[in-house]
């Protein structure tokens, strides 16, 4: 146990259930499962706890348009959500729903408790209806002509153009997204939150929750610009919780929504005797709250939130992080470049380690946006966890077990060089603490480099062919493996599997921070596997490649048939083109037609029969270049199963002509 242990509740933004998780929520939930792993490890009480965000008006569309309930619409997302997260190792303590009875209770306290200190009041207002829909319409179903700059086609919030913010009214010639007619405008009883008077005690919480800098400048610039009393209620129909003693008004998804930590957390209590729920949310509680958030969404988590929780007397949050966005390739994720790319797609072709590694070198403290460059992605992993990391491992495992009998020595030859990474431990420490990643990593591995540095010079693969030596090469194998084993208790929460593939190489059964300082000496190790293995750019082109596939073509396009015989580029692209060598080339007995080809296909071997018998003479093929789908499924034929099939042209007989590429080509590479 550390010295004092900490409570700590953690927290990541809801997410909206109402399409597949991608690349960019990642940054989030990665960056925050590093931070409570991280916690963890040192030994505090930490819990981290989220919820699928399911209200709200574009739920409620999506849900009709698709012919289905809101309930079921958001039950398949949020079952995407649960299932990405679990693959990419994000273990949280509770995966909530605002859709839950357990919210509609807290949200019904903190309303009631806001009305009783007459934090809330009515008012009517006039909005933009849709009387073809019969229902109001948010700001950003209605388009039009911009008032200023008169472009037409812009939301009734903002000018894309111009950049000029007004409200769906002052728009030219305005239509709603949901039936094309002209809304007309109506008005309405709004319930709202006196937003206005929290400014004093906003301050007072912006000071002591210690916020980054960069959100400290974004408040000061609201507060310049005067809060305004907040709009917390919708008119029927919506999607969301009924505001207790009206007919048809709702609360806004944004006023529910963070209460969604509370009642998650509550959902948790519910199950875990253990947990006390006061204990973390009553106004005395001495428990940290921190929410990881993106920038995008500050407003309604450094002013709504803590003064709703200031007005109904729960406590407010230690301190609240923001993130940057995600970039790929230096530009916004885009469908057609191929790089609005899905978790799932991810995790089809890549290891999820290598992004929560990629990710946490690239992450600070700061809503900078971070960039996922794909190249930059494979060089990086190869060279940092590949070439550095599992490197020292593998030059040193060998000689413990063959020639030690995989016992580790019972002293360290050169203890400096241990203290040394022992002593990195509270500055590595800090640096995950404060969110500052990409310098705990930059540490770590400029560590790494010194442990690959010690094995280069004392060479143990030559000393061992000097018999006499044998306790020289024990002694600087198990250096290396416990400079090794401290660089893994470091990378823990970044690379949770990848460690505890290591923990249990070294036969360890658990793991804190501490362990870090106290060398592993004496004891039995079991033979090593590869840990990981290097990122082809192969995998990340295929990767990008789905992605254009999976997302180009909206859901209407793709139920048209098409009335030819044409297939789309989608369905071109599909068609994995590869160089394959021929290996082998043989007749088959019985068939006059075929060959078979042994085909090397890069990192594979393949058995394809190929219709050119007449054509070529299998002498003649053995080491030749030739154009192979890659990608066809096997197909069992009467001589045995063919894994592709090799490109031809030619009328047929002997007038078949294999496609051969240029020189320079090699096996496996793709065509396209
Ligand atoms: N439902 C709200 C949050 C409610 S919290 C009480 C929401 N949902 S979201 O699905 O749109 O986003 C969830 C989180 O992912 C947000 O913090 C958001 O900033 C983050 N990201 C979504 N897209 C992102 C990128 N492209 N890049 C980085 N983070 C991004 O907002
Ligand atoms: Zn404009």
């Amino acid at each position: 146990m550390p010295k004092k242990q900490r409570k700590i509740l953690v927290t990541s933004a809801l997410p909206y259930v109402n399409g597949s998780p991608h690349m960019g929520h990642l940054v989030e939930y990665i960056q925050t499962d590093i931070w409570v792993r991280f916690q963890k490890l040192r030994e505090h009480n930490c819990i981290y706890v989220c919820a699928s965000d399911a209200h709200g008006t574009p739920i409620m569309l999506k849900a009709r348009e698709l012919g289905i309930t809101p309930e079921q619409l958001t039950a398949g997302y949020s079952k995407e959500f649960v299932d990405d997260f679990n693959d990419f190792g994000i273990e949280f303590d509770n995966f909530h729903t605002t859709h839950s009875p357990e919210n509609e209770a807290v949200v019904g306290t903190i309303y009631s408790a806001l009305r009783e200190s007459g934090d809330i009041y009515t008012r009517t207002i006039e909005q933009s209806y849709d009387e073809k829909e019969g229902m109001f319409l948010p700001d950003r179903f209605v388009r039009g002509t911009c008032p200023r700059c008169k472009t037409e086609d812009q939301y009734g919030d903002a000018c894309e153009n111009c950049g000029a913010t007004y409200s769906p009214e002052d728009l030219i010639d305005p239509v709603s997204v949901l039936s094309g007619t002209t809304p007309v405008k109506r008005e309405s009883e709004h319930y709202f939150f006196k937003l206005s008077e929290y400014e004093e005690r906003l301050r007072t919480w912006m000071s002591d929750a210690t916020l980054d800098k960069n959100m400290v400048s974004k408040l000061e610039e609201w507060f310049e610009a005067g809060l305004q009393d907040w709009d917390i209620s919708r008119d029927a129909p919506y999607f969301g919780f009924q505001i207790p003693g009206t007919e048809d008004k709702y609360f806004y998804v944004w006023l529910d929504a963070p209460v969604g930590y509370i009642a998650s957390f509550r959902n948790l209590c519910d199950r875990d005797s253990s947990l006390n729920f006061d204990d973390y949310w009553g106004k005395d509680s001495d428990a940290e709250v921190y929410h990881f958030i993106g920038k995008d969404i500050m407003y309604f988590h450094t002013l709504f939130w803590p003064a709703v929780l200031q007005g109904a007397g729960f406590r407010t949050p230690t301190s609240v992080f923001a993130h940057g966005f995600l970039t790929v390739n230096g530009q916004k994720m885009s469908k057609s470049r191929g790089t609005f790319i899905k978790a799932r797609t991810y995790l089809d072709n890549l290891e999820p380690e290598f992004l929560r590694y990629y990710y946490a070198a690239k992450l600070g403290p700061t809503i900078e946006d971070i960039d996922l460059n794909l190249e930059d992605f494979v060089a990086r992993v190869n060279s940092d966890l590949v070439g550095k990391l599992v490197n020292i491992a593998s030059r040193c495992a060998g000689f413990i077990s063959k020639r030690f009998n995989g016992r580790l020595a019972d002293s360290l030859p050169d203890p400096e060089l241990f203290a040394e990474f022992s002593d990195a431990s509270e500055s590595i420490a800090e640096h995950y603490e404060r969110r500052e990643y990409s310098k705990a990593m930059r540490q770590i591995m400029a560590l790494a480099d010194k442990a690959n540095r010690y094995i280069d010079e004392n060479k143990p693969w030559v000393v061992i062919k000097d018999d006499s030596k044998g306790a020289e090469v024990q002694q600087v194998c198990t250096q290396g493996l416990n400079l090794f084993r401290s660089l893994m208790v470091y990378l823990t929460p970044v690379i949770p599997t990848v460690a505890a593939g290591a923990r249990a190489f070294l036969g360890e059964d658990s793991w804190n921070w501490r362990d870090a300082s106290t060398p592993l000496l004496g004891s039995q190790i079991s033979k090593f596997k590869p840990l990981l293995t290097r990122v082809e750019i192969d995998q990340v082109q295929r990767m990008a490649e789905q992605s254009r596939e999976s997302t180009s073509v909206p859901n209407d396009e793709k139920n048209d048939k098409p009335d030819d015989d044409t297939i789309s580029i989608d369905d071109f692209i599909k068609v994995d083109l590869r160089i394959a060598r021929i290996e082998k080339a043989e007749p088959v007995e019985g068939a006059d037609k075929l060959l078979a080809l042994t085909l090397n296909v890069g990192d594979t071997t393949r058995n394809v029969f190929a219709g050119i018998k007449a054509a070529y003479d299998p002498g003649t093929l053995v080491g030749r270049h030739v154009v192979v789908v890659a990608n066809l499924a096997p197909r069992k034929m009467r001589f045995g199963v063919s894994e592709g099939m090799v490109l031809a042209a030619g009328p047929g007989g002997e007038d078949i002509f294999l496609l051969v590429p240029d020189d320079g080509a090699k096996p496996g590479m793709r065509v396209k």
